[in-house]
C-alpha cells in the first residue's frame, strides 16, 4: 500500500503574515467554507429524503382510494419528514450562527456561552448523519460540568474531529467501523472528551504536523488541511488543550485518538475575576 502523500500548503509561502490582507481574507474564506460544509451537507442530503418522500405521497394520493397499507406508508413518510425537518432546523440555526459570528467578528470575538459538551456532540452527530452512515458511534458519557466557548465554535471542533474519524474509518475499509466518544472529568478537573476511531491511525512521521494549518495527507480534492488547526485555535482560545495520538502498537486497527480538555465554566470564571 502506498503511504499517504503529504500536501503542505503552509510550507514555503509567506502564509498568514501580518498585513498580508489578501491571504488573511483567503484564509477566512477557507475557514468559512470548511464550517459551512457540515450544515450544508446535512441539508443537501435531507433534500433527497424530502424529494423521495414527496414522490411517495404523490403516488399514494394519485389513487382514488387509499388502502390501509398506504395509510401506514403515509404515517411513516410523515414521521420521516418530521425528523428531517428537525435536522434541517438545526442546520439552519448553525448557518445563522456562523454568519452572525462573521458579522460580529470584532465586536463579539470574545463572547462565550456555557455549554454541555454532550449536547454539542449529539447535535453535531445529528448534523453529520449522512457522513456517519454505516459507522457505529458509541457514546460513553459521564455527567460533567458545563464548559464555556464561543457560540458555534465547539460544534465546529466536534464536527472537524468526527469528519476526520469518519474519513479514517472508511479508508480502512474493514470492520468494525466504530467511533467511540468518551466524556468524563480528568483527574485535574478538566472536562475531557476523547474520540477514538477504528481507522488506520496517523503515520508516525506526520503525527507532530497534523495541527499545522494547510497540512493534509488527503490530497487537494478531499482535504484543505485546516480542520485540526481550527480545532486547536478554538480550544486554546477557550483555555483548553487538544492532543492527538494513536492506539497502542500492535492493535489492529490501530486507530487515532483525539482528546479535548476544557476547563469547567465555573473555573474559567474564577480565573477571570481577580
Ligand atoms: N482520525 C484520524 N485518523 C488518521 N489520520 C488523521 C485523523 N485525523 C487527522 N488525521 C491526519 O491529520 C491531517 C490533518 O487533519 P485536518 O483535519 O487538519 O485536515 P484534513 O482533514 O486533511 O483537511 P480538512 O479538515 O481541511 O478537510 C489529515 O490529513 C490526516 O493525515
Ligand atoms: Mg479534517
Amino acid at each position: 500500500m502506498n503511504g499517504p502523500v503529504a500536501n503542505d500548503r503552509s510550507r514555503g509561502g509567506p502564509g498568514l503574515k501580518a498585513g498580508d490582507r489578501q491571504s488573511a481574507v483567503a484564509s477566512l474564506a477557507a475557514g468559512m467554507a470548511h464550517e459551512l460544509n457540515t450544515p450544508l451537507g446535512a441539508i443537501h442530503s435531507n433534500h433527497d429524503v424530502i424529494r423521495r418522500a414527496l414522490a411517495r405521497l404523490q403516488d399514494i394520493l394519485a389513487d382514488e382510494v387509499v388502502t390501509p397499507d398506504e395509510l401506514n406508508d403515509v404515517r411513516r413518510v410523515v414521521r420521516a419528514l418530521d425528523g428531517v425537518l428537525g435536522t434541517n432546523d438545526l442546520a439552519v440555526r448553525r448557518m445563522r450562527e456562523l454568519v452572525d459570528n462573521l458579522r460580529r467578528f470584532d465586536a463579539h470575538a470574545a463572547e462565550r456561552v456555557s455549554l454541555n459538551i454532550c449536547d454539542v456532540i449529539e447535535d453535531t452527530v445529528r448534523l453529520l448523519h449522512h457522513r456517519l452512515a454505516g459507522i457505529t458511534v458509541v457514546r460513553e458519557f459521564q455527567e460533567v460540568e458545563p464548559v464555556e466557548c464561543g457560540p458555534g465554535r465547539l460544534h465546529q471542533v466536534v464536527a472537524n474531529i468526527l469528519v476526520n474519524a469518519a474519513q479514517a474509518v472508511r479508508e480502512q475499509g474493514g470492520q468494525p467501523q466504530d467511533i467511540t466518544i468518551t466524556v468524563d472529568t480528568a483527574p485535574n478537573g478538566m472536562v475531557r472528551t476523547s474520540f477514538r476511531d477504528t481507522g488506520p491511525g496517523i503515520p508516525e512521521r506526520v503525527l507532530d504536523r497534523v495541527f499545522e494549518p494547510g497540512f493534509t495527507t488527503k490530497g487537494d480534492r478531499v482535504g484543505m488541511g485546516i480542520g485540526l488547526s481550527v480545532c486547536r485555535d478554538i480550544i486554546e482560545g477557550a483555555a483548553g488543550e487538544i492532543v492527538i495520538s494513536n492506539g497502542p502498537n500492535g492493535q489492529t486497527p490501530r486507530g487515532a485518538k483525539v482528546t479535548v480538555l476544557l476547563p469547567p465554566a465555573r473555573k474559567a470564571h474564577e480565573e477571570e475575576s481577580p
